[in-house]
């Protein structure tokens, strides 16, 4: 996968990493910025991906579309596609232009709102991407967690750089006798939990 992505899509990866880096740089604030994964999270999340079981694949959080450059990657692989959530409607019109000039469009469901509305009505979860705002964790993992596949993987981030804040849905989840879960210094801290 890593050594032949496809033009567009690694044009769009390098312009959305320098954009990202220009956000932490020059004080725009919180909510302006993509508060994007670094490149290895993205490697792990596609590497993962590639390995999860049928199912539906979806992303909580989907800002500019950087991360779900790489699960689209790992989609692309295995032909399979995801839907990726995201509330804030200048993080999808950047998501949108993402997926049109990297060429996902096919495999890419872009959906605007509170991906909370819309999990309670899924089914048959392979893999969930959790890179929402740290306060709807509990409740994105609560309604994820019956709706995982045997196998299924669930992964969110920011599990170290925002230990504090998570650490009550950190500790439900590593207690969790549903799935076999552990933080990885990967990134920010990815927390990983494979359904049992
Ligand atoms: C940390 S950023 C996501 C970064 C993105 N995953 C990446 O690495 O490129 C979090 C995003 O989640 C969105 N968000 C927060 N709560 C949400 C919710 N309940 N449903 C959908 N999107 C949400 C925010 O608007 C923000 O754009």
């Amino acid at each position: 996968m890593f050594h032949s992505i496809r033009k567009p899509m690694l044009e769009r990866m390098q312009f959305l990493e320098k954009l990202d880096q220009q956000d932490r740089a020059d004080g725009t604030t919180r909510m302006s910025r993509l508060r994007q994964i670094p490149p290895e999270t993205g490697q792990f999340l596609a590497l993962m991906l590639a390995e999860a079981p049928a199912g539906e694949v979806i992303e909580i959080g989907t800002s500019a579309g950087y991360s779900t450059l790489w699960l689209a990657l790992a989609c692309e692989t295995h032909q399979r596609n995801l839907t990726t959530y995201e509330v804030l409607p200048e993080k999808i019109t950047l998501a949108r232009e993402t997926f049109s000039l990297a060429e996902v469009e096919l495999t890419v469901t872009l959906v605007q709102g509170d991906a909370c509305q819309y999990l309670s009505k899924m089914d048959n979860i392979a893999f969930c991407f959790l890179d929402a705002e740290k306060e709807v964790y509990q409740e994105c993992y609560e309604t994820v967690l019956p709706k995982l596949v045997k196998g299924g993987l669930l992964i969110a981030d920011n599990a170290i750089n925002h230990q504090a804040t998570l650490q009550p849905m950190l500790d439900m989840a590593l207690a969790d006798e549903r799935v076999d879960a552990m933080i990885l210094p990967v990134g920010k801290g990815e927390l990983v939990c494979l359904k049992n």
